[in-house]
């Protein structure tokens, strides 16, 4: 063999990128990953088991994943042929990206994306070439719109990322705000609904028409099933045509294929789940914002807190003691951060004992 030459054959966009590192560890209370904390029921259980016997582990499985996206469009309310199944939303986030990068002899495609936000639209673009333009949420962690539709208009974006509820500052986009941002662009507009079922909110699935610039990402990893790798994206049928070119055959593996559909058709077996992570949000939030750190108004399963500075010294403390929250560090206008995963009421009382206990021995890294 001879030496590989990856200077030669990387592209320079991956010089500025590094691979996802999940912490190390074990943590007994796992607040970092805004995982549903709840096992689901025992009829899903039971369903599950079924379902999952039936797989025929030596055939490979429907390369269009039909009867999982039928599943989908059954519970959602809208055209199977507006659904493409993905291994999770990361893997569509990338189909779209890779697609929609067309741009003028000499240029880049770009996208736009309010930030702070989920770190993957920008990796996926950057990967593919793309100028990011990021806009900062202002100092309320509210978008700023004004700023957002002149880069609209100005750079033209192939796509705008829009997380809503945003990740990982909870906040939300009002329709009005996403309305002016679709008439402003013939761009690809995507609402990342992975934190939609928190927010109490109408999707905007049903607005999705064909020919038209809106699209939206959904996810089972938040509602309960983040093993399964089970995403979705709701888009117009020309654009789904497109995107399935570069689709890779069977990416959806057998056993997510039965298993996703299991959860989407008794879905109303997770709303109590979903009801209680929303009450508990609410009280953690309260009782946090008690002990005197700045908890943001959330519409997802987890708070934005600040702890004047401390943020690091409070994380480590709480990691020294099992539980594991998500460190935001130097984000554009918020500065340093904590993202807190709403756990099961015993997780949230002991985050907010441990919490107090942290003030308590004067706020200090341990
Ligand atoms: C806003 C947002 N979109 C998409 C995803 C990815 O979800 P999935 O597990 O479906 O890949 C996440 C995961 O954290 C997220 O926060």
């Amino acid at each position: 063999v001879s030496d590989l030459d990856l200077p030669r054959l990387l592209p320079g966009e991956l010089a500025g990128l590094s691979a996802y590192e999940p912490p190390g560890g074990d943590y007994p209370v796992r607040l970092d990953a805004n995982e549903n904390p709840y096992p689901p029921d025992p009829v899903i259980l039971d369903k599950l088991a079924r379902a999952l016997e039936s797989v025929q582990v030596n055939r490979y499985p429907d390369p269009a994943s039909l009867d999982l996206r039928k599943a989908f469009a059954g519970h959602f309310g809208c055209p199977v042929e507006r659904v493409m199944a993905g291994n999770g939303s990361d893997e569509l986030i990338g189909f779209l990206t890779w697609t929609l990068r067309g741009c003028e002899a000499g240029g880049k495609p770009s996208v736009l994306i309010p930030i702070p936000t989920f770190g993957m639209y920008s990796i996926a673009a950057s990967a593919a070439g793309y100028d990011v333009h990021e806009i900062p949420f202002d100092s309320n962690l509210e978008p700023d719109m004004e700023k957002v539709l002149e880069v609209v208009r100005e750079k033209a974006p192939n796509i705008v990322f829009l997380s809503n509820p945003n990740n990982p500052t909870g906040s939300f986009f009002s329709k009005e705000q996403i309305r002016a941002i679709l008439n402003a662009t013939d761009g690809l507009v995507v609402v990342d609904e992975a934190y939609g079922d928190f927010s109490g909110e109408k999707s905007w699935i049903c607005e999705v028409e064909s020919g038209g610039n809106l699209a939206v990402l959904r996810t089972l990893s938040k509602v309960g099933a983040a093993a399964l790798r089970s995403g979705f994206l709701v888009a117009g049928e020309e654009l789904l045509d497109e995107v399935d070119k570069i689709r890779f055959p069977f990416n959806v593996n057998g056993y997510t294929q039965v298993a996703g559909e299991v959860f989407l058709s008794n879905f109303e077996r997770l709303h109590s789940g979903i009801n209680e992570i929303v009450d508990q949000r609410e009280r953690l939030s309260r009782e946090m914002a008690g002990l005197g750190f700045t908890v943001f108004p959330s519409r997802a399963n987890f708070l934005f807190i600040k702890c004047g500075g401390r943020e690091k010294a409070l994380w480590r403390f709480l990691q020294d003691r099992g539980i594991m929250v998500r460190f935001l560090a130097r984000l554009s206008v918020a500065g340093d951060a904590l993202r807190v995963t709403v756990g099961t009421p015993g997780e949230n009382s002991l985050l907010v004992e441990k919490s107090r206990e942290f003030l308590a021995e004067g706020g200090k890294d341990a």
